[in-house]
């Protein structure tokens, strides 16, 4: 790795522990205003594969014929890496969210989102419509201190009866992903959606195994 990506990611661990012991989501935030402008460089040469992953396991669920007319939104969009993704494989009706200012700016100068929303999810604050996505992605974003638990409900609330929500986290054995998981499962038994698959993928983020969760919202 180069002396310039290490010194990014060490001074993004400092960030992330500051981060964890605050417990802010405005704190994520300003880490994420920091590392914009690098982001992609630091996270690209396959360390982070995330992006890569959530285009190709929405790309099977939709036809290629279908791809044009299917509206998807990217929640915690970064800057537009999973939009870009998806734009390669036929996807035109994407709409991003992110909280973040400076990562909005690089999703927006990427083109390839319609609707941008500037907005945290899971904190009762969204002007996203309900019912409106045939498809809801997100990557990356399930993880301490980013989105929190509401936020699945937020994203079952934004899809229509029928869609599918997308959701990729590290698939470590303790943490976010088994909060996540239990709180999906509650979400089923109250027949809010209905689980279609979940995955274990190779070289999700640092060589670390991730886990695609699939979900049809009833
Ligand atoms: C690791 S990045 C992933 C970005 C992108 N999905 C990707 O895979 O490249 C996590 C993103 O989650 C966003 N985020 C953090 N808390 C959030 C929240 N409560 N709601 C929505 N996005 C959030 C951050 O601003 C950041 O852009």
């Amino acid at each position: 790795m180069e002396p310039e990506a290490i010194n990014t990611l060490q001074h993004n661990a400092t960030l992330y522990k500051t981060i964890d012991e605050s417990g802010d989501p405005k704190m994520v935030v300003a880490m994420y205003d920091d590392i914009s402008t690098n982001y992609d460089e630091i996270m690209s040469k396959g360390r982070y594969r995330a992006p890569i992953i959530a285009a190709e396991e929405v790309s099977i669920l939709v036809s290629e014929n279908q791809r044009k007319e299917v509206r998807v939104l990217d929640v915690a969009a970064g800057t537009g890496w999973v939009g870009k993704e998806l734009t390669k494989k036929g996807f035109t009706n994407i709409d991003a969210l992110e909280p973040s200012g400076s990562m909005m700016r690089q999703i927006k100068s990427s083109g390839v989102y319609t609707l941008m929303f500037q907005e945290f999810l899971g904190v009762g604050q969204n002007t996203i419509s309900k019912g409106i996505y045939d498809i809801v992605v997100s990557a990356g974003a399930m993880r301490e201190n980013h989105i929190p638990l509401s936020g699945i409900d937020d994203m079952i609330h934004f899809t229509k009866p029928g869609g599918l929500v997308v959701l990729l986290m590290n698939n470590f054995d303790v943490g976010p992903k088994n909060k996540a998981e239990s709180h999906m499962n509650q979400l089923e038994e109250k027949g809010l959606w209905c689980k279609e698959s979940s995955t274990i993928v190779p070289n999700y983020s640092l060589s670390k195994e991730g886990i695609v969760f699939i979900y049809r919202v009833q």
